[in-house]
């Protein structure tokens, strides 16, 4: 659909990047050249040849949908601790709150993926192109909102005040007692009983024994948890990042010593198949159904969703894809999928894109560990259709019947 109109499909990024294209550099000085040249690169870009040098890394014209599930930006602490020294810190806008970096980084990261998708995501915003889901915490929303502002700044028609070059894209989300699609935070008993299991047996690891004695008795409160570790971690980190010096007993043990065990933190919340499947099946089952769409050419099919949320869920979408390694995605931190169309074929598949954080200029493609490369859409959709619960209330057994 996006391929019918060649204009629309092979429109220019706005800002186009001269540096990667091989189109002719026009000299600034001599005009007369100047023409020659322009002439020269549009007689190319005609053939066809500068347009294709700027498409992606790979033919982008099988491209149907983009799903970017990416982290919020950079935050203030969410938690202190007791021998905390920055205690009484005045954070701005208060504890767990974005920061003017972390707007930015998602900004940045937005127009990223602009120039990235430029063949693929239409200039204009139009609302039934895309949908845009966040968890409801605050730094999330607010992180969907500088992406947006970046992905999409208003077209010239789209201007609606000659002051402000922003324009309004609505988030979605549901409140957190009922989010089991982004955050993943709407309460499953079954999920709950085997988390806790599983962290009791993690947190009886011998090997956690000398660090957690360590670290208790330096922060003078209970340290036993990989779940304190991870607290403990992400404050000293986002202090770090502030620019407070940390204390001296923290050299011997941050980031190195606690970063095992702060990444094993955030990926036992779906460490086994089990666990994916309540805290990953809804997030899953949402995709399926863009891709159904997408597939069946359902004239209301999205061409891109996006989905702000946590580190948690960044693991935990990238564990259920199949992949075992601790993560610790860090701000903007990135997880793509991409359906495409083999026209000749007339098959789909699937493509899965890591980006570690919002600096990296192209996404990692990374292979499927369940699937061929590259991995046929029915093999994909069978794949996350074993993690879908038919019924995920009744499965958390939630309710008594
Ligand atoms: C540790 O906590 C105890 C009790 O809350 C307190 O009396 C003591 O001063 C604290 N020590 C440090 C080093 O903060
Ligand atoms: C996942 O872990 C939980 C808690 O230990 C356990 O009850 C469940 O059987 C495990 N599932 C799989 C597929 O191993
Ligand atoms: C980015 O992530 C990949 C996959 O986890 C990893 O192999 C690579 O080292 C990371 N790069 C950086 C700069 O962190």
């Amino acid at each position: 659909m996006e391929y019918d109109n060649d204009e629309n499909t092979w429109r220019r990024p706005s800002e186009p990047k001269v540096q990667r294209s091989k189109c002719h550099q026009i000299p600034k000085r001599s005009t007369t050249l100047a023409v020659v040249v322009l002439g020269l690169a549009v007689l190319s870009c005609l053939l066809g040849y500068c347009v294709l040098s700027e498409t992606l890394p790979y033919e982008s014209k099988t491209l149907r949908l983009v799903i970017i599930f990416f982290r919020h930006g950079a935050r203030n602490p969410t938690h202190s601790y007791k021998s905390d020294p920055f205690k009484n810190y005045q954070w701005p806008d208060g504890f767990g709150s974005l920061t003017n970096l972390g707007k930015l980084q998602l900004y940045e990261l937005g127009k990223k993926y602009r120039s990235y998708y430029a063949n693929f995501i239409n200039e204009e915003y139009y609302e039934k192109d895309i949908y845009v889901r966040s968890s409801d915490k605050s730094r999330c929303m607010m992180s969907a909102y500088t992406f947006l502002a970046g992905l999409f700044p208003p077209t010239e028609r789209q201007m609606w005040h000659p002051e402000i070059p922003w324009q309004p894209i609505p988030v979605h989300s549901l409140p957190r007692e009922l989010d089991n699609i982004v955050a993943g935070t709407k309460p499953c008993k079954i999920w709950k009983a085997m988390y806790e299991e599983l962290l009791a047996e993690k947190n009886s690891d011998p090997k956690f024994t000398e660090l957690f004695d360590y670290l208790s008795k330096h922060t003078n409160q209970s340290m036993h948890s990989v779940l304190d570790v991870d607290f403990l971690y992400s404050t000293l980190l986002t202090e770090q990042e502030a620019g407070l010096k940390l204390p001296e007993w923290t050299k011997n043990v941050f980031p190195n010593k606690m970063r095992m065990p702060f990444m094993l933190s955030l990926a036992l919340l779906s460490y086994n198949e089990t666990l994916q499947r309540f805290k990953v099946g809804p997030l899953l089952k949402e995709i399926k159904s863009s891709f159904e769409e997408s597939v069946r050419h359902a004239n209301e099919e999205h061409s891109l969703m996006l989905y702000s949320g946590h580190d948690i869920n960044v693991v935990g979408l990238w564990r259920t894809l199949g992949y075992t390694e601790l993560l610790e995605p860090e701000y903007g931190a990135s997880v793509v999928l991409e359906l495409h169309e083999d026209v000749e074929q007339s098959t789909y598949f699937v493509k899965v894109f890591y980006r570690n954080n919002t600096k990296v200029e192209v996404p990692m493609e990374i292979k499927l560990p369940f699937c061929d490369d590259p991995c046929p859409y029915d093999m994909f959709v069978k794949y996350i259709d074993s993690f879908i619960p038919e019924d995920w209330e009744r499965e958390c057994q939630n309710t008594d019947d």
